[in-house]
């Protein structure tokens, strides 16, 4: 019998549940094309914006290395070294509305059952910036994109209103996400920075703003090493360098904390993940959470392009998967969604050798009951 894929996501429905994420695998025809063809059930664009972009001299991305002889984490490519994680401070797509609104169409046109997702940016200062929000959407939807991605987490903006600095402001969160849901008629998601002390707060935000699904990771803010030898940082231009974005396997622990913490808040909402997958094993922590999709980059940049490796990897791993699990009656994604969220609990509750003595860190008075913890932490 051959094995379900396919997955329904804020309503959309879905080949298969892998996509790839806003960045350089999806911000041209050609590579988004490519990309169906190679069997990635949906696409996110490159982040769309109406205000001007121009990117610093040189290479925009690089990729981190490490191997068990030197123990270094460098941007320097040696034998033996295996990836560790990629570095960037690419802003979002240099290309206008104008030029993406014929492709949208095309893309749609030539594959109507695969799903494309416009990733959208603008300000959030004033009315004038929510309309370009509300522009950005209205286009987008209306050339045939399936969904929108609300890009609160870009982590290089010098805009305060813009990226990761409405994804940092609970307030901005829910005006932003209600501007675009007042003209929306396909789902919205948001994209959430991972650089805040509770992104619960701003996942509430967005939810009470009428967000369908919260998306997360976008990289996590860092800068590059310093080499040795010319005390130069590895990535810079005239010496200088600006805080960018890790992402790639280096950051899949510290990504699948923020999603543990969004899907055990809100267990009944929508989550698609991203961070450090590869191939299916990492996919499957994020479905065992409770992802319904999840995303791709650093991975699909390193494989010509667009991962043709990855998502037959991705594929091959959970027919695979599903086949073992067949005996469990689990016959797609949702059958098994979420099964491990419930394991994430507090300290205390985790079994030690001698639990009759702890009383979650605190003194017991003599003659006198535990004090109970003040703050339930969430993850
Ligand atoms: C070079 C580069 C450019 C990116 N551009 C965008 C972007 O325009 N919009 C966006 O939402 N995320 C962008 N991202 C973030 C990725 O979509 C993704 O969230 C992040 O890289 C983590 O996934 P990964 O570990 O699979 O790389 C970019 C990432 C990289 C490496």
């Amino acid at each position: 019998m051959p094995v379900d894929r396919s997955v329904t996501f804020t309503g959309i429905q879905f080949e298969n549940p892998f996509l790839l994420s806003s960045a350089p695998p999806t911000e041209s025809e050609s590579n988004i094309t490519r990309a169906f063809e190679a069997g990635w059930g949906g696409v996110v664009t490159k982040t769309i914006g109406l205000h001007p972009v121009v990117n610093v001299y040189g290479a925009k991305a690089k990729f981190m290395r490490t191997s068990p002889e030197d123990a270094n984490v460098s941007m320097k490519k040696r034998p033996g070294a295996a990836l560790h994680s990629s570095w960037n401070w690419e802003l979002i797509s240099d290309k206008t509305l104008e030029w993406w609104a014929p492709r949208i169409r095309r893309i749609k046109e030539a594959f109507p059952n695969r799903v494309l997702i416009a990733s959208i940016m603008a300000g959030s200062g004033n009315d004038k910036e929510l309309r370009h929000w509300q522009e950005l959407a209205e286009t987008a939807q209306g050339e045939g994109a399936d969904g929108l991605e609300l890009n609160f987490s870009c982590p290089h903006r010098d805009r305060r209103d813009m990226g990761s600095n409405i994804g940092k402001d609970q307030g901005l969160c829910s005006v932003v996400t209600e501007a675009v849901k007042e003209v929306a008629k396909v789902p919205v998601w948001c994209k959430l920075t991972p650089a805040t002390a509770d992104i619960v707060v701003e996942a509430a935000a967005c939810f009470r703003g009428g967000a369908d699904a919260i998306v997360s990771s976008n990289t996590f803010p860092s800068i590059p090493l310093i080499d040795p030898e010319t005390l130069e940082f590895e990535i810079n231009v005239d010496g200088f360098v600006s805080s960018g974005g890790l992402g790639g396997p280096a950051i899949l622990p510290l990504s699948l904390a923020k999603m543990a913490q969004l899907t055990k808040a809100f267990p009944d909402k929508n989550f698609s993940g991203i961070g450090g997958i590869s191939d299916f094993n990492q996919a499957l922590s994020y479905f065992a959470l409770g992802c319904g999709t999840v995303q791709v980059c650093t991975a699909a940049m390193l494989d010509q392009a667009i991962g043709p490796n990855v998502i037959r990897k991705l594929l091959a791993g959970l027919d695979r998967f599903l086949g073992e699990h067949a005996k469990d009656g689990w016959k797609n994604v949702e059958d098994f969604r979420g099964i491990r969220r419930d394991r994430i609990v507090l300290q205390s509750e985790i079994r030690r050798p001698d639990s009759a003595d702890y009383h979650s860190g605190y003194e017991t008075v003599e003659g006198y009951a535990a004090p109970q913890p003040e703050v339930a932490v969430r993850a």
